[in-house]
């Protein structure tokens, strides 16, 4: 690619101690940004302040949410390495939703090096506490100032970086969860599997109704039956049910989580009976009857591992494992945060250094 020119601003920021970090309220002092237009395809790669940027009124962004988005994080390991956590994964689902909202491609070789000089530059900017990662988000607009729906001309790419505290704090704390029976997120041949702002828009009115009435999360189901499980606000949902972990399939209208995929494999390694397969909220009721749902998580990039405390279906509520955290939730949490963190050995090839 082009050289990235880089402008470095003039004072820099201060991480904040690691105990006020939340999620996505502080960014680092510089970003990665990139143009596109039909003439001249994706050009002028450049690492800029983290700053204001000028826009139209007229966006089509704005008006018809062409745009992807991607979140992955980088961590400070134990003996001071800064690693990210499978980047090609997270960077060849960004060109898949890409695809999907007919945003030209990128190439992932040139991303990955952008990504990881602007780490460079941005070191001091990973936490260490235990828990603590920089969060990357990157993510195209159109930018093309348009009214009338079409495919923009023109495009920018940004990437940015938010240091984020620990998200438990106080350990883990399973969570109690309304499986949906009114909204629905997304159905197949729809935009589901794409990381796309519209799939977000579409979940908080059901979200704003959860928490309403006490629910930590929204499990959804699909748009068509309205039974078979789907997957949760921001995470993939995995249940144990008499020893075997099962999971959706991925359907055509449910992400395709990273961390989904890091659970599959670990769980695949350690011999478990793993099942990628439609199933539906009767079986699991009826697994709870019986005797035999053992676990319920969620897992996604923010929280790795989330354990399910009680699902509420149609006023039905159920308690899982007694609203305590699995052994099995537990053991992934631990072993993947381990990883993550330098702790223990990275057998299964996930981390990558930025070496700097
Ligand atoms: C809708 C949705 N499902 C699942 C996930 C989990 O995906 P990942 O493990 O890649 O973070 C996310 C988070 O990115 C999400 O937004």
């Amino acid at each position: 690619m082009s050289e990235i020119e880089v402008t470095k601003v003039g004072k820099v920021g201060v991480l904040p101690t690691d105990k006020n970090l939340g999620f996505g309220k502080i960014f680092t002092d510089h970003m990665f940004v990139m143009d596109y237009d039909s003439r001249k395809g994706w050009h002028s790669p450049r690492i800029i302040p983290y700053a204001e940027f000028s826009s139209l009124p007229a966006m089509i962004v704005f008006h018809y949410g062409q745009a992807i988005f991607e979140g992955m994080k980088a961590f400070r390991t134990v003996d001071n390495h800064i690693n990210v956590f499978r980047p090609y994964e997270y960077l060849n689902r960004f060109n898949r939703s890409a695809d999907f909202l007919c945003i030209p491609k990128m190439d992932v070789e040139q991303i990955h090096t952008a990504l990881f000089q602007l780490l460079a530059l941005e070191k001091d900017w990973v936490p260490g506490d235990p828990g603590t990662s920089l969060y990357i988000r990157p993510f195209v607009i159109a930018s093309e100032p348009h009214l009338g729906v079409k495919v923009a001309d023109s495009y920018k790419l940004f990437i940015i970086l938010s240091p984020v505290g620990a998200y438990y704090e106080t350990g883990f704390k399973p969570v109690s969860i309304k499986v949906e029976d009114k909204y629905v997120r997304a159905t197949k041949g729809g935009l589901g599997q794409a990381k796309t702002p519209a799939n977000y828009a579409m979940s908080l009115a059901a979200q704003q109704e959860a928490y309403a009435d006490g629910f930590g999360q929204v499990l959804w189901l699909d748009a068509v039956h309205r039974k078979y499980i789907e997957e949760v606000g921001t995470m993939n949902i995995f249940f144990k049910i008499n020893g075997e972990i099962i999971t959706p399939e991925l359907n055509g209208s449910i992400l395709g989580g990273i961390t989904r995929r890091t659970v599959l494999e670990l769980s695949k390694s350690w011999g478990m009976k793993v099942s990628e397969r439609q199933i539906s909220i009767e079986e699991v009721f009826e697994a709870h009857t019986k005797g035999e749902l053992e676990e319920v998580f969620g897992s996604g990039t923010a929280a790795v591992i989330s354990p399910v405390g009680e699902l509420s279906w149609k006023g039905q509520k159920i308690a899982i494992n007694n609203n305590q955290t699995g052994e099995f939730s537990q053991k992934l949490f631990d072993y993947i945060t381990s990883v993550q963190s330098g702790k223990i050995d990275d057998q299964l090839g996930w981390m990558e250094d930025v070496n700097c």
